[in-house]
């Protein structure tokens, strides 16, 4: 990855090398879009694509219907996400303090977002990323285990934001989480919203 140590962010990115990448394997036949396709299973009307870099996730979401939003610090990814989404709403701001004013079905982070984000801003993004999640959504994200950022501290941020854990996988295709994978993508939805959820499951049984 292109990446180079900035003062006061943990990296910057090179948008044209990183969309290249999933270009070249888009190219080989390989499926790019798993994410899109996970968030589409909520049925999502509006997606929040935080840190949504390039936009691949984005782009990918309103080719398919949804309303999308995507935030970015970095000017190089987003750059590549203008040019390649011109009729998107792209955001250049630091999540941990991000305030659009509305919620999502679904915010998203995809591709290791926390990992990427400076450790002493990571609880503030978790909570401003679980404010912009709407009373019945899902906040979604995937990244991987065993690079200084672990999903016990992830699921910590959630609570003190008042969400509890919903599923967790080991892919974006849904296999079944084990913690030797390397990978999690977890779902968490607000705690009142769950506990209707489950009351409703547990009266219907
Ligand atoms: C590896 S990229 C993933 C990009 C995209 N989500 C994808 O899956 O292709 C991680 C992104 O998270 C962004 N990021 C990390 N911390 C951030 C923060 N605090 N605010 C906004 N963006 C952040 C980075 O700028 C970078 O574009």
């Amino acid at each position: 990855m292109h990446e180079r140590e900035r003062a006061g962010r943990a990296t910057a990115f090179d948008g044209e090398a990183y969309q290249a990448r999933f270009d070249a394997l888009a190219a080989q036949g390989v499926d790019v879009h798993g994410e899109a396709t996970f968030v589409l299973s909520f049925a999502p009307r509006t997606v929040l694509d935080a840190g949504c870099g390039t936009g691949r996730v984005a782009i990918e979401l309103a080719r398919r219907g949804v309303e999308v939003v995507g935030v970015d610090v970095d000017r190089s990814m987003l750059a590549e996400a203008r040019s390649r989404g011109p009729g998107i709403r792209w955001v250049e701001a630091d999540l941990a303090a991000l305030e659009l004013g509305r919620t999502f079905d679904v915010v998203v982070l995809a591709g290791n977002v926390p990992i990427f984000c400076p450790p002493g801003s990571r609880a503030a993004l978790v909570g401003s990323c679980a404010a912009h999640v709407a009373p019945t959504g899902v906040l979604v994200a995937g990244f991987q285990l065993g690079r200084g950022y672990g999903l016990d501290e992830w699921d910590e941020a959630c609570a003190a934001a008042g969400l509890q854990l919903d599923q967790r996988w080991s892919s974006w295709d849904r296999e079944p989480f084990e913690p030797d994978r390397g990978y999690a993508v977890s779902v968490h939805r607000h705690r009142e919203a769950a506990r209707k959820a489950q009351a409703a499951v547990t009266s219907d049984s």
